[in-house]
């Protein structure tokens, strides 16, 4: 065990959790909720509720999550811990138990050597809401209560961790994920139905462990990131860390039709890179084209020599499957994360990409959102809605407008914390048009730390949630 650390800037100012779980209604709002904006906008994100021990990665706190339920012009807020198997332990006990990633596995802990925090993400498929991780096994929360059910294992189906970003074809309603270990085999594949049921799962040869957070789909292809941020435990006897970025080592990308084997899988080199997250992919032609945010390289501690590690801009690669050619290139100047699209156009062509923009702070902060029009001559044209002051956003999500014509009718949705104020709240901007003024800000009860992955989840979606 390593020594408390409550110093880490990751408990400081709008990263520190919060310990209340609260209810609130009728927020106050400054300007209007649109009335066909009925449903649930969920975020979910690190939140330790023990004093940590060890040193503190982001990565490491308790999933908390904090929905905005949105209904006839009306705002209420709840926030929830998710319950998971070792918080509930660390509730009995009191105390934290488990130490962060940047401190060794904890293999004398019968429970398991790492807390599985569901902190990351959320998905909604087949009439349950999941709470995802880097590599554990989803939790099943309830909707509008944010209630945890339990782990979902697909009626013990499921063998491997999975990693937080499941992919669900808005037409066929299949969900596609992955899982990778650090140990073989690395990467594992998975189909889910669209009622729910874990069809088949198939392990994928890479050479060795890495960390893969993101992935892609098109209607025929799935598409890996096999990308040099290499786990290779004898590094430690070197003083080093086991996982670390290769930056003489290729990027990997391994293109696997969706219900195909290992043995389909076509593989294509690129210069080396790292990748959080993808915005989209799809097919034109002979090419599976991917568009990511993309970084030369990165480090999980900071402490690296390029001063482009860790700075994700958006970047198209095209894979040619009868050439076996790559072109890449940058999309945008522009640093920004939390790549999102309308997911109606999941794995199509889409003609609006929309991001948070990277600010210029030490920590990860987002000081904007972006809006990329790919249609536009040569690189994409983008439309900017900056925040202003020192208020920072987190993740976007679009929401469609339910009688909308066109791709971007509808909202971005993401939560606001003005650090100068101590006030954070939901941000809701007409994704037509970044440049206007917001559509409403709802003044949240509650600081809402910084954090992950955002959901939206409609009035149906909540209905029809097991
Ligand atoms: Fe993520």
């Amino acid at each position: 065990m390593g020594t408390v650390r409550a110093t880490s800037a990751f408990l400081r100012g709008n990263f520190a959790p919060v310990h209340d779980e609260i209810d609130s209604e009728r927020l106050s709002v400054i300007g209007e909720i649109p009335a066909e904006l009925t449903g649930m906008f969920v975020r979910n994100g690190p939140n330790p509720q023990f004093t940590p021990i060890g040193r503190y990665h982001w990565f490491d706190g308790d999933g908390m999550l904090h929905g905005i339920h949105l209904r006839d012009g009306c705002a209420s807020y709840r926030n929830r811990y998710v319950q998971t198997r070792g918080l509930l332990k660390e509730q009995d006990a009191q105390r934290a138990i488990w130490t962060g990633l940047l401190e060794p596995p904890q293999i004398e802990i019968p429970e398991g050597a790492t807390k599985n925090r569901a902190n990351t993400s959320l998905i909604w498929h087949s009439g349950r809401l999941l709470t995802l991780w880097e590599a554990g096994e989803p939790y099943a929360i309830t909707l509008p209560n944010l209630e945890t059910r339990g782990p979902h294992t697909f009626d013990n189906k499921l063998k491997f961790p999975v990693t937080a970003h499941p992919k669900v074809d808005p037409e066929t309603g299949e969900m596609l994920f992955f899982g990778y270990s650090f140990a073989p085999p690395y990467l594992q594949y998975g189909i889910v139905s669209p009622t729910g049921e874990l069809l088949r799962t198939e392990p994928i040869d890479i050479p060795v462990g890495v960390m893969m957070h993101d992935f892609a789909i098109t209607p025929r292809f799935t598409v890996f990131l096999d990308l040099p941020l290499t786990y290779r435990p004898e590094r430690v006897t070197q003083g080093k860390r086991a996982l670390a970025f290769e930056r003489d080592r290729a990027s990997r990308f391994g293109i696997l039709p969706r219900h195909g084997d290992n043995t389909q899988v076509r593989w294509f080199e690129a210069s080396a890179c790292y990748v959080f997250h993808t915005l989209n992919a799809y097919e034109a032609g002979d090419e599976v084209v991917l568009v990511a945010c993309r970084m030369s390289s990165y480090d999980l501690s900071g402490a690296n020599s390029d001063p482009e590690s860790g700075i994700p801009r958006l970047h198209e690669w095209r894979f040619n499957l009868s050439t076996g050619m790559i072109q890449e290139r940058r999309l945008s100047p522009i640093p920004a994360e939390f790549p999102r699209i309308n997911e109606q156009f999941m794995g199509r062509p889409v003609k609006y990409g929309f991001a948070s923009k990277t600010a210029a702070t030490r920590l990860p902060r987002f000081d904007g959102l972006i809006k990329l029009n790919f249609e536009s001559e040569g690189l994409p044209t983008t439309q900017v809605h900056a925040l202003g002051g020192r208020r920072y956003c987190g993740e976007a999500v679009f929401v469609p407008h339910p009688d909308g014509d066109t791709e971007d009718a509808g909202w971005l949705l993401t939560f606001v914390h003005d650090e100068q104020q101590n006030q954070s709240e939901l941000l809701i901007v007409d994704a037509r048009n970044l440049e206007c003024e917001p559509v409403a800000r709802v003044l949240l009860p509650q600081r809402v730390p910084y954090g992950f992955h955002a959901v939206w989840i409609s009035d149906a979606q909540i209905q029809a949630t097991l």
